[in-house]
């Protein structure tokens, strides 16, 4: 055949390869999230063996993510699981007091891995909703307040990037406010601008006993249908003063990530959500792939979309744990 282009010359061996490849991901890349329990003593995997889902109690963090931060964690994402639960935001300080405890202990001993920390009401409420809930309503505004008050908590115990994931309109500049007038300026926001009402947050919602107790998440979620208001989301971030666009789930959302990627300049992270982890896993339990090459196919996938980090539940696995 007369072939003036052959694609296949740069495929011929593995050096070629590697020396024309596009994407790369490695550890850096990755922020590995973990959930803080109120107890002593307790490093487990939530539900199944091979979740996962990581439930730390403070005393046990640290170690795990120095060892982290040796091989080059990009960063740790922090859930809490608080000691009891409770509706208004008054007794958000003790709810608080695991998450704060561990921050504290990360920031001072393992100081070169990023600690971002998640902002929602979810789980430190009896209903289970990520906001302030009145008469079977989730209110705005005054969920906004509560959020904002957990920001500043988190910042005062030293926290990198405060993460808010609750989905309540005009919470990325009234937490830009109140962190800056209480001093935290140097604290950025890592915005979930394009949160979608998945169904792959199940197993996360048993591992940070989150799930609502009545209704679901659809009023301040968005539905996984709309390309524009997507856009529309980010771009209200981006102008409240986000530093970071979170988009989740990730491999859902390659689309919305690249749109983003070509009209925005701010930085873009994914979360490939555990529901995304545990259907790989599931796969290769049942002999169906490799695990290991399915995950790095889809985290490379996630980064070529656009993604310049992941959040991702694999960190621990690349980092050798
Ligand atoms: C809390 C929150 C959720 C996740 C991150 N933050 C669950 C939810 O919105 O119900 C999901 C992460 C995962 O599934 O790994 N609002």
């Amino acid at each position: 055949m007369n072939l003036p282009v052959r694609m296949r010359r740069l495929r011929e061996n593995a050096a070629v390869r590697k020396l024309f490849q596009e994407t790369s991901v490695s550890l850096g890349n990755i922020v590995q999230p973990y959930f803080i329990v109120p107890e002593k003593g307790a490093k487990r995997e939530a539900g199944k063996k091979g979740s996962g889902l990581w439930q730390v109690s403070p005393d046990m963090l640290l170690e795990e993510v120095q060892t982290l931060a040796r091989a080059g964690v990009g960063g740790i994402m922090l859930f809490g699981v608080p000691p009891f639960k409770h509706d208004t935001p008054e007794k958000l300080p003790e709810q608080l007091a695991p998450l704060t405890q561990a921050i504290a202990l990360l920031k001072k001993g393992a100081p070169a891995a990023p600690v971002f920390s998640d902002v929602c009401l979810c789980s430190y409420t009896t209903h289970g909703h990520c906001g302030i809930v009145k008469d079977g309503t989730i209110l705005n505004d005054e969920s906004v307040d509560a959020l904002s008050k957990q920001a500043v908590e988190l910042a005062r115990a030293g926290v990198d990037f405060v993460c808010p994931s609750d989905m309540m309109d005009g919470r990325i500049g009234a937490m830009r406010k109140a962190l800056d007038g209480a001093g935290f300026s140097r604290v950025g926001i890592v915005s979930y601008a394009v949160k979608m009402a998945s169904a792959f947050y199940a197993p996360f919602r048993s591992a940070a006993d989150s799930a609502p107790q009545f209704g679901d998440r659809t009023t301040y979620q968005m539905p996984a249908h709309n390309r524009r208001e997507a856009r529309r989301e980010w771009k209200l971030d981006e102008a409240e003063g986000a530093d970071v666009l979170l988009f989740k789930p990730a491999l859902t959302n390659l689309d919305l990530i690249r749109d983003c990627r070509e009209q925005s300049d701010l930085p873009i992270t994914a979360y490939q959500v555990s529901g995304e982890y545990a259907m790989l896993r599931a796969a290769a339990d049942a002999g169906l792939l490799d695990f290991e090459r399915a995950m790095m196919e889809q985290l490379v996938s996630i980064k070529r979309a656009g993604a310049d980090f992941i959040v991702s539940y694999h960190g621990r696995a690349m980092a050798g744990l």
